[in-house]
């Protein structure tokens, strides 16, 4: 019998029969257009992705990154909240869909989903990658811009992916606020930059204002531990890379890290992680470092000698974004 097709290789499939329609050189230009445009990222005042080779360049270069990401938050998420699973779901600045396809991965099964942008040709793009996935079928693509006359239908979850860097100030307290005012559960990925994380610490204090509880990463709903401008709270999801990947970075490496900022908050009833590693943990001989955030919000590393029996074995498997002790 055939292993199912899970989301992530349905997506991949999907993504690399995009690509067959549009010259290689082309879409390459493309991908480099847009990542200047990203490092420019300030604000601007219409969409980034114009037309449908800028979208199938963004989909097939950023999807499986921002898919990866977002599907790594909402599995620690589920860990969280392990009785629940949404009932419905908002995806706001949406743009190809990559968070919906992430929601079909951490909770099979159809549910109803809508996908806000303003940018037409990722929406109509991503209805077509979505007609890969048979959960995500009944999706409601919908043209909506981000500001302060947003509102949300009440959904289970809203999903903000990747877009909190392109708004303004007021516009990104907008969503946060009007995400608060829908939800039972916000998820909010960003870049795993300073700013990322800067933008997710304020989007966490703007929810947890609204009444919700820190679900992940955090083990706690009290103030970040890491001092601003010192560090920065991030993780990292492993993404295969395809072949318009090594075209434009080049190298041989047949994957690359992503790196990203979340919370995930939520008015359920939550058990976070006792502790959660916030680093990549070393292993020594016969030991291992764990650096790790605590629930009295504190960073501590501890190491984790053979003499803790089964806790090294353990901490021997532990990645980095896990809960500890697992
Ligand atoms: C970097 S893309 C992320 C797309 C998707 N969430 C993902 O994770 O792959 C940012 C998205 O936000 C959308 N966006 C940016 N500003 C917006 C606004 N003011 N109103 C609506 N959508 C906006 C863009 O059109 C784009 O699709």
């Amino acid at each position: 019998m055939n292993d199912p097709v899970t989301p992530a290789d349905a997506l991949r499939t999907a993504l690399a029969d995009l690509l067959d329609g549009l010259p290689p050189r082309q879409a390459a230009q493309a991908v480099d257009r847009l990542i200047a445009t990203y490092r420019g990222a300030t604000p601007t005042n219409a969409p980034i992705l114009r037309d449908r080779a800028d979208v199938a360049a963004y989909a097939a270069y950023r999807m499986p990154a921002t898919f990866e990401a977002v599907h790594a938050a909402l599995e620690a998420f589920a860990e969280a909240v392990p009785d629940w699973a949404p009932g419905s779901h908002i995806d706001v600045g949406g743009g190809t869909g990559a968070a919906t396809w992430a929601v079909t991965a951490t909770w099979p099964g159809e549910r109803p989903v809508t996908v806000l942008d303003w940018a037409e040709p990722a929406l109509a793009l991503g209805r077509e990658v979505a007609a890969a996935n048979p959960a995500l079928r009944g999706v409601n693509w919908r043209r909506a811009r981000i500001g302060s006359a947003l509102t949300l239908d009440s959904t289970d979850l809203v999903t903000v992916s990747y877009v909190l860097n392109e708004l303004t100030d007021p516009d990104r307290a907008a969503l946060v606020d009007a995400a608060a005012t829908a939800a039972q559960a916000v998820v909010i990925v960003e870049a795993g930059t300073p700013g990322g994380y800067a933008r997710v610490i304020e989007a966490r204090d703007r929810l947890i204002a609204a009444g919700f509880q820190v679900a992940a990463p955090c083990p706690h709903s009290g103030a970040c531990p890491i001092v601003p401008g010192e560090d920065w709270c991030h993780f990292s999801a492993r993404v295969s890379r395809s072949s318009l990947h090594r075209q434009v970075k080049g190298g041989s490496l047949p994957y690359e890290d992503e790196k990203f900022a979340y919370v995930a908050a939520t008015r359920l009833p939550v058990t976070p992680a006792p502790s959660r590693v916030v680093r990549r943990p070393q292993i020594r001989k016969g030991q291992v470092l764990l650096d790790l955030c605590e629930p009295d919000q504190h960073l501590t590393r501890r190491t984790i000698t053979k003499r803790h029996g089964d806790l090294y074995k353990a901490a021997r498997d532990a990645d980095w974004g896990d809960a500890w002790p697992p």
